[in-house]
């Protein structure tokens, strides 16, 4: 009853800010994203009688009863303990190999990869699709990061979210070209988690109806680039999806500003880039740091062009989705 599996983090393109159930984590909208190449988590999961409680260790630190990490956690270990039928508590141990709490999906790829490993130690036989309700129930960007590449979780109808699962649109392999330039802008945790800020948004933005009236247009326009690979859609979309998610977040009552003011550095630093005919557009999420959207052309000049802002980079392509490791933490 002990397994181990890595996930990736995905990046949202059309991004999921706003639940209609913050129980089961089902969203107001529809979402659609990019699961990235070199940054995942790692985790292995043990049940068993020797364990008293459930063990939890993150990136080395031990958390205990009460702490918020260690209760989601808990609260999900529930949930599979309930599909399973057993009562048995579990030690759980896992790591990222990137900036953890700070904008970078962890939550997306931590909790993808603690389904994953669960499905196999209690051998729930789930298939992708239970496997990303399972993830969603921990956070719900996990629910994309199951699968490789482009994805769409879908918001579903139901009240039981039976039908609020990621679907792929395209795997790694399809658009060998996409790359996500990753720029560390700043390794604090962040000061808002987005659950909080997202339920914050719900109650308080007046342009929060307005962000529902318009996300199936970006959807459409997002599936429709992908399929065609017309990467200034992708970009131009992403990059306008993602200005009034931060729209609602400055609209919130009291604001939720992540940007620093590197971050507003590189944004224009992007403008300016494509002013000079070099094409790339930013996107962010609940945190400082940008994420630069660009073909593998262009990759070398923008570096050039950032390198005094963001000192920290990582260029990233389509990456896995995930998977099961034979590699166990403890
Ligand atoms: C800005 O999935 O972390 O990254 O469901 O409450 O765990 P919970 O929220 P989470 O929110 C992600 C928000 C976002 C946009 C996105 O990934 O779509």
């Amino acid at each position: 009853m002990k397994a181990s599996a890595k996930a990736n983090p995905n990046f949202a393109l059309v991004k999921y800010w706003g639940k209609r159930d913050e129980k089961l984590k089902l969203p107001q909208n529809s979402s659609i994203s990019l699961t990235v190449s070199d940054f995942f988590t790692h985790t292995t999961i043990e049940f068993s009688e020797k364990y008293e409680r459930d063990e939890l260790v993150l990136n080395k630190k031990k958390y205990l009863p009460k702490n918020k990490e260690y209760e989601n956690i808990k609260e999900f270990l529930n949930q599979a303990r309930k599909i399973s039928g057993t009562s048995l508590r579990a030690k759980v141990v896992s790591k990222n190999n990137f900036p953890t709490s700070a904008g970078f999906a962890s939550s997306a790829s931590g909790f993808s990869a603690l389904a994953t490993a669960v499905n196999q130690a209690l051998s729930l036989k789930l298939g992708k699709k239970g496997l990303s309700i399972l993830a969603r129930m921990g956070s719900g960007s996990a629910s994309r990061s199951i699968f490789s590449g482009f994805s769409e979780w879908k918001k579903g109808k139901k009240k039981d979210g039976s039908d609020c699962f990621a679907v792929q649109l395209k795997d790694n392999n399809y658009w060998n070209d996409i790359r996500i330039i990753a720029c560390i802008i700043s390794k604090k945790k962040k000061s808002i988690k987005s659950r909080k800020a997202m339920r914050e948004t719900v109650k308080t933005s007046p342009m929060y109806g307005c962000w529902l009236e318009n996300i199936e247009n970006d959807l459409e326009k997002t599936r429709h680039a992908i399929e065609k690979k017309d990467f200034s859609l992708l970009g131009k979309t992403a990059e306008h999806n993602c200005l009034k998610m931060h729209s609602l977040m400055w609209t919130t009552i009291p604001p939720i500003i992540y940007q620093e003011p590197k971050t507003i550095e590189i944004i224009k630093k992007v403008f300016e880039m494509r002013d000079n005919g070099l094409e790339c557009y930013f996107t962010m999420d609940a945190g400082p740091q940008v994420k630069i959207l660009c073909l593998r052309r262009s990759v070398p000049a923008i570096i050039e062009n950032i390198l005094g802002i963001a000192k920290e980079r990582f260029v990233l392509k389509p990456g896995r989705g995930a998977r099961v490791s034979q590699n166990h933490l403890f």
